[in-house]
C-alpha cells in the first residue's frame, strides 16, 4: 500500500523520477526538522562559493549579485520567522535553494555548480561546530575562573581527603577544587585540538571526485576562515571525525562534570553537610517538607548517559561505511546536536552551582579530624624523628590507632605514657604533627595540599588563563 508524500516530485532531483515518494520515504529521508539549525552556515557557505564562482567567471557577475541579494532576503525571512521549512525539500540545503529559485529565478540554479550537498553538508556542519567549540571552550573557561575564586576562598579549609571513599588524609578544600580546574584544562585542550584538526574546508570537493570546473578551493576556504581546503575529495565528503572528536571530548568533559556533581550531591547530604546550595539551585519534595534536593547536580551527573550514548551512536554509524558519502551520515546531526545542547546546559548549570555553593568549614574540619586521618603523619614522624623504617612505623601507628579506637580517642588524645608503651622513644614532640592543620601545612611538595602550595597553583593558573 502506498501513501504518497506530496503532490509534487522533488524539485531539486526529481528529473529522472516519474512519481513522488511514499510518505514514509519522505519521513525517513527528511532532515529539515533538525538540520535547519545549520541555516546560517549554509548561507555563509553559499555566499563564499558564489563569490568564487563569479571570480573564476564560472557564473556571471549579475548572477552573483542576484544570488547574494536573494540569500540576504532569505536570512531576513528566517530571522523574522517568515520562512516555511518543508519536509518535501528534505534538508536545509534544498529548502534554501528552492526559496532562492522562487526569489531570483534560474540564476539560483547556477549556485550549485561545482559543489554538491555532500561537500555542502560537511562544510556547514564544520562551520557550525567551529563556533560551538569556541563557545564550549568559553564555558569551560568561565567554570575555571569560578573555581580559581572558590579555591582562593577555601585555600585553608580542611576537609577529609578520601581514597576508596574512606577517610585517607586531610586535604584543603581549595586543593580539592583545583583538581577539577586541571581536568577542565585538559578538556579545553582537547576541544582546542579537535577544532584545529577540523578546520579544513570540504567545500568544492563536490559529490566525491572533485569537479571539472576551474574552481579555487583555497579562495572559499579562506573566505570561510578555514586554514586550508581539505586535501582529498573522497575523504572530504565522508569524514565525520570532526563530529566524533567533539563528542569524544564532550564525553570526557561530561565524565569530569559528573564526578564533580556526584561530590556535590555527597557533600550536600545532611550526613556530610560540607556544602549547601541556595534555593536557586535546589528543589523541594512534594511530600517531605524538610528536603532540599540537589536536582541540578544530579542531572549534570546523569548527562553523561546521553552524551556517551551519542558518541557510541555516531561511532557505530561510521563503522564499516564504504567511501564516499552515504545517507547514513545524515544520522550524525541529531546525536551531535544533542551532545552540544546537553553538554552546554550541564556546563552552564555547573557554573551556576559553583558560584552559589557555600562551604560549612566547621563541619568539614570536624569530619577531617575523624577517622584517624593524621595516622600517616604519625608514621612519618616516627620515620623522620626516630629513624624507624617506614614499614615498622606503619606497624607502630597501626597499634596506636587500635588503642585510640578501643578507648574512643583521637590520636592526639592518647597520653604520652600510653604511646611509649607501644614505642618507648616517642616524645612530646609527636603531638605537633597530630592536628589536621599541621598535616596539610606539612604537604609542601609541588602540587601538594598545603595552603601555600594551593595558592601557588592558583597563581600559576591565573597567569595562563
Ligand atoms: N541532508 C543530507 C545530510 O545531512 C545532505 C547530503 C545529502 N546528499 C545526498 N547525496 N543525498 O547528510
Amino acid at each position: 500500500m502506498s501513501n504518497k508524500a506530496s503532490t509534487q516530485k522533488n524539485k531539486m532531483w526529481g528529473g529522472r523520477f516519474a512519481d513522488q515518494p511514499d510518505a514514509v520515504m519522505e519521513a525517513i529521508n527528511a532532515s529539515i526538522s533538525y538540520d535547519k539549525r545549520l541555516w546560517r552556515q549554509d548561507i555563509a557557505g553559499s555566499k563564499a562559493h558564489a563569490a568564487m564562482l563569479a571570480h573564476k567567471n564560472i557564473i556571471s557577475k549579475q548572477d552573483y549579485v542576484d544570488i547574494l541579494k536573494g540569500l540576504d532576503q532569505i536570512v531576513d525571512e528566517i530571522e523574522t520567522d517568515k520562512f516555511t521549512f518543508s519536509a518535501a525539500l528534505e534538508d536545509i540545503h534544498m529548502n534554501i535553494e528552492q526559496r532562492l529559485t522562487e526569489i531570483i529565478g534560474p540564476a539560483a540554479g547556477r549556485l550549485h555548480t561545482a559543489r554538491s550537498r555532500n561537500d555542502q553538508v560537511a562544510t556547514d556542519t564544520k562551520l557550525w561546530l567551529r563556533d560551538v567549540t569556541d563557545h564550549t571552550i568559553k564555558l569551560l573557561t568561565d567554570i575555571q575562573k569560578i573555581i580559581l575564586k572558590r579555591a582562593e576562598d577555601y585555600a585553608d579549609a580542611v576537609i577529609p581527603g578520601f581514597t576508596h571513599l574512606q577517610t585517607a588524609q586531610p586535604v584543603t578544600f581549595g586543593h580539592h577544587l583545583m583538581a577539577y580546574y586541571e581536568m577542565f584544562e585538559r578538556d579545553k585542550t582537547r576541544f582546542i585540538d579537535a577544532r584545529a584538526r577540523a578546520n579544513e574546508s570540504p567545500l568544492g570537493a563536490a559529490a566525491l571526485a572533485g569537479t571539472v570546473y576551474d574552481t579555487d578551493r583555497f579562495m572559499t576556504a579562506e573566505a570561510l576562515e578555514f586554514d586550508r581546503p581539505s586535501r582529498n575529495s573522497l575523504d572530504s565528503v565522508s569524514d565525520r571525525d570532526f563530529a566524533l572528536e567533539y563528542m569524544a571530548a564532550a564525553a570526557i568533559a561530561a565524565g569530569h562534570m559528573s564526578r564533580f556533581a556526584e561530590e556535590i550531591v555527597i557533600w550536600m547530604t545532611p550526613q556530610f553537610g560540607f556544602v549547601s546550595l541556595s534555593d536557586q539551585w535546589t528543589t523541594g519534595s512534594s511530600i517531605m517538607p524538610q528536603k532540599k534536593n540537589p536536582d541540578a547536580a544530579e542531572l549534570v551527573r546523569a548527562k553523561t548517559g546521553r552524551i556517551n550514548g551519542n558518541l557510541i551512536a555516531l561511532l557505530t554509524v561510521i563503522k564499516g561505511l564504504p567511501l564516499a558519502y552515504s545517507k547514513d551520515m545524515q544520522e550524525d546531526k541529531e546525536a551531535l546536536f544533542d551532545t552540544v545542547d546537553h553538554l552546554e546546559l550541564a556546563l552552564t548549570a555547573m557554573r551556576g552551582m559553583l558560584s552559589d555553593l557555600k562551604a560549612n568549614t566547621d563541619k568539614m574540619r570536624h569530619a577531617a579530624n575523624a577517622g584517624f586521618s593524621v595516622a600517616t603523619d604519625l608514621a612519618d614522624w616516627l620515620v623522620k624523628s626516630l629513624g624507624l623504617p617506614f614499614r615498622q612505623a606503619h606497624h607502630v601507628t597501626g597499634a596506636l590507632v587500635k588503642y585510640a579506637e578501643d578507648h574512643n580517642l583521637t590520636l592526639d588524645q592518647i597520653p604520652l605514657a600510653e604511646m611509649q608503651k607501644i614505642e618507648p622513644n616517642i616524645t612530646e614532640d609527636i603531638y605537633h604533627v597530630l592536628t589536621v592543620d599541621a598535616s596539610v601545612a606539612a604537604r609542601q611538595s609541588y602540587g601538594g595540599t598545603a595552603p601555600d602550595q594551593v595558592r601557588l597553583q592558583i597563581k600559576e593558573r591565573k597567569l595562563c588563563l
